[in-house]
Order: C-alpha cells, then structure tokens, then sequence
C-alpha cells in the first residue's frame, strides 16, 4: 500500500500564533506513522505552511516586495519547520525540498522513490517554487498521489472534513469536488484553504479519491492511514 498523506500547517502549528510547532501532537503521530511502513507499506508526508510559510509570504507581499526577489526566505523557512517537523516525528523521516523537486511539468519523484526504497518517509513541504510561484502542500499531494499512483490520498486538517456549508452545516460523508461551495480558512492563509484544496482535488484521475478528516485527532490519521471511514471522501468529477 503507497499512501500520501498531506498533514495540515493547520494540525501541526498554530496558524494564530506565528512560529509555533505542536511538537507534543507530533511526538505522538510519529509512532503511528512508522508503525505504518514497518508492516511493509509506503507513505510521504507532505506538510503545509502553517504558522510558518503563510505569515512570511504574507510579510513579503505585504511591504510590496514579491516572492521572485525574497522567496528564497520562504524556502530557507520552510525547509527548517520541516527539518524540527521531522525531528519531532523522530526515525526514519527524512525532509526532501519541494522547491528542489518540482519543474514545470510537475515532480520530479525519483528522490522520492530512492528514500521509499530505502524504507525511510520522505518530508515534503507546501513551499516556494521557480519563478516565484507558492506551491500548496495541496497541490504537491494530489501530483504526488498521481504520479506515484498512490493507493489512498489523505488531507488531515484542523475541521471534521468537508461542511456542506461553512461554518454553519454539518460534515459530509462523501462529496464530489465539484457539488460543494466551500470557502477560503478563517486563519491566515494564502493558499485557498478548503475552497483551492478541493479544486486540486478535482485534477486527480477518475481512479483516485481523497478523504479529508480532523487530523488533530492522532487515532484519526491511523484509521485513514488503514483505510477506515473517517471524515469526507472527496472524488474528483
Ligand atoms: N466547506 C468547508 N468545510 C470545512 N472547512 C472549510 C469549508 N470552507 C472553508 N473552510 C475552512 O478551511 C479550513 C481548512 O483549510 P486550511 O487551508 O486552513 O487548512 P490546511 O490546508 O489543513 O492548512 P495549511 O494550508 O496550513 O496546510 C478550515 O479550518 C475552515 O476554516
Ligand atoms: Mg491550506
């Protein structure tokens, strides 16, 4: 079983307060992880900005500068919540830069597929890519889970999955990409929240569907991982 699993900034940091990693969530989603590929299966971690990426793109931006002159803060950035991400998780995950894999035509996953091979779970990270363009933690999971055909695609995220309406409805069970109108995130953001999420969902192949569940709830990402009914199953249209 290849399983990509993309782990909110929203689950593993605070998006309120800038610069802050839940390293005692982390600690204990390690374990879960691990215990995954040591029964033989393969998983790649994605993670998004959260406290990290957003806040620095959004400084950038916000004193008129832009991300073709100064993203290179941003990647440095990412690469270091990825390097104490990883740390926390503990053995045998190892941090890969999104911005060194992607080309313009989409991943380039043979580094990927060497650290699968060697039994590690490569760390990838939502980030800054040529020329100056912020690539979603979203948008590398769902190329990912296409080019490496993954078996399932997860979003852990800081909600129940997706509301039928935002905030006031309740979380579907399965929806297609398509059929729901959902909205940006109500912490900072600067890649779509759940509205871009589900557009990315809806390039992936007839063949591949998503589930997107509360990941702040470690039991929950072990039953995604082992293919239980957790959250909403998102299918492209
Ligand atoms: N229909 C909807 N159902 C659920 N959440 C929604 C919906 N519409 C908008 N949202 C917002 O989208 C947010 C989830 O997207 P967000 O981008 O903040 O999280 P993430 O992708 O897990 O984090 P990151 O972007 O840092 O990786 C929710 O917390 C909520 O505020
Ligand atoms: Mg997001």
């Amino acid at each position: 079983m290849l399983v990509v699993l993309k782990i909110g900034g929203s689950v593993i940091s605070n998006k309120n307060e800038p610069y802050s990693l839940r390293a005692d969530y982390l600690r204990k989603l390690g374990p879960i992880l691990r215990e995954f590929v040591r029964k033989g299966n393969s998983l790649v971690v994605i993670h998004g900005g959260g406290s990290f990426g957003h806040p620095k793109v959004k400084e950038i931006l916000e004193k008129g500068s832009d991300l073709r002159r100064e993203g290179w803060d941003v990647v440095n950035l990412m690469l270091e919540m990825s390097l104490r991400v990883a740390r926390e998780l503990g053995e045998n995950f190892v941090v890969h830069s999104s911005s060194s894999i992607w080309c313009s035509s989409g991943p380039f996953v043979r580094p990927i597929l060497d650290s699968l091979r060697l039994g590690w779970i490569p760390i990838l990270q939502g980030n800054v890519v040529y020329p100056g363009r912020v690539l979603s933690g979203d948008e590398i999971a769902v190329a990912l889970a296409r080019e490496l055909r993954a078996d399932y695609l997860l979003f852990a995220t800081d909600v129940d999955g997706v509301y039928d309406e935002w905030p006031q409805g309740k979380p579907l069970k399965y929806v297609k990409a398509c059929e729901v109108s959902a909205k940006e995130s109500d912490s900072i953001d600067v890649t779509g929240g759940m509205k871009k999420k589900l557009e990315e969902i809806n390039k992936l192949p007839p063949t591949i569907c998503a589930r997107i569940f509360n990941g702040l709830v470690p039991e929950n990402v072990e039953k995604a991982l082992y293919g239980e009914d957790v959250g909403t199953l998102v299918c492209p249209c």
